[in-house]
């Protein structure tokens, strides 16, 4: 059971970051639901903590601004990853080269990193500076209650197999569960694994990833992993941040 769940979500891992830098013109066909999946369009300044995180100048995946030189991430999407072909951008709304860029010096992965911990700080070259579009988000340091709607927001593909979305999408349709359920979803009670309810048609896609789940302007998951196709009824798949806070801050600060 473990190990399959554990080889199971490798699996995923590897495919979100293979696919989402896969030539994204390839649809192999056109389907009618759109998905963040199903998302809405951001206005311009709404996430101004959203990132795209990238390899060569293309977008692999979503990450949170979190200092003016710290990105937080997924571990999967940098691991291995050679410094100097890493890159985000900042400020726009738009995914091809628009924003503000800003090569990465350092890619810190969580140290205990394997399948869970899914969780990357990334040290800028050089700080951003902050604007109407471009701010840090704090990190929450407190459980939501279950029941809640969440933001998140991204690039990622706009269905299974899709495009990538041009322009920023969200959407506030996944919601909070307890603890119980989560262990019902997938097993075990696992504190640094944070569960999100995304009902049918909704959630995030390869090249969201990475990318923040935000509640009343904290940020409280990193998108780490899908169990079904994009859009399908899941619960689970982020990473819990405030179970890091004390890491990040040890580095942020440190
Ligand atoms: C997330 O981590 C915090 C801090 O360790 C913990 O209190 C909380 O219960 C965790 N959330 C979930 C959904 O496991």
């Amino acid at each position: 059971m473990v190990y399959r769940s554990v080889f199971v979500k490798f699996f995923i891992a590897f495919c979100l970051v293979a696919k989402a830098t896969q030539n994204e013109d390839v649809s192999a066909e056109l389907r009618p639901s759109p998905r963040i999946v199903n998302g809405q369009k951001a206005a311009v300044g709404q996430f101004p903590y959203q990132v795209s995180v990238r390899i060569n100048d293309q977008h692999i995946c979503g990450g949170a601004l979190v200092a003016q030189n710290f990105v937080l991430t997924a571990a999967h999407c940098v691991y291995n990853i050679d410094d100097d072909v890493l890159g985000v951008q900042a400020g726009t709304v738009g995914r091809t080269n628009s924003g503000d860029f800003r090569a990465v010096s350092t890619v810190i992965i969580h140290p205990q990193y394997g399948f869970d911990n899914d969780i990357a700080l990334l040290e800028l070259k050089t700080p951003f500076f902050y604007s109407d579009v471009i701010k840090p988000i704090g990190i929450a340091s407190w459980d939501v209650p279950a029941g809640e709607s969440v933001v998140i927001s991204g690039w990622g593909r706009i269905y299974e197999g899709g495009p990538l979305a041009d322009q920023l999408l969200y959407t506030r349709s996944l919601t909070t569960l307890n603890n119980e359920e989560c262990a019902k979803a997938d097993g075990t009670l696992n504190p640094s694994i944070l569960c999100l309810n995304s009902p049918q048609s909704r959630g995030f896609c390869e090249g969201d990833d990475g990318g923040p789940a935000v509640y009343k302007n904290i940020l409280i998951g990193i998108a780490s992993y899908i169990t079904k196709g994009c859009g399908s009824i899941a619960k689970g798949g982020f990473t819990n941040v405030s179970y890091y806070k004390n890491w990040i801050q040890a580095i942020i600060h440190g």
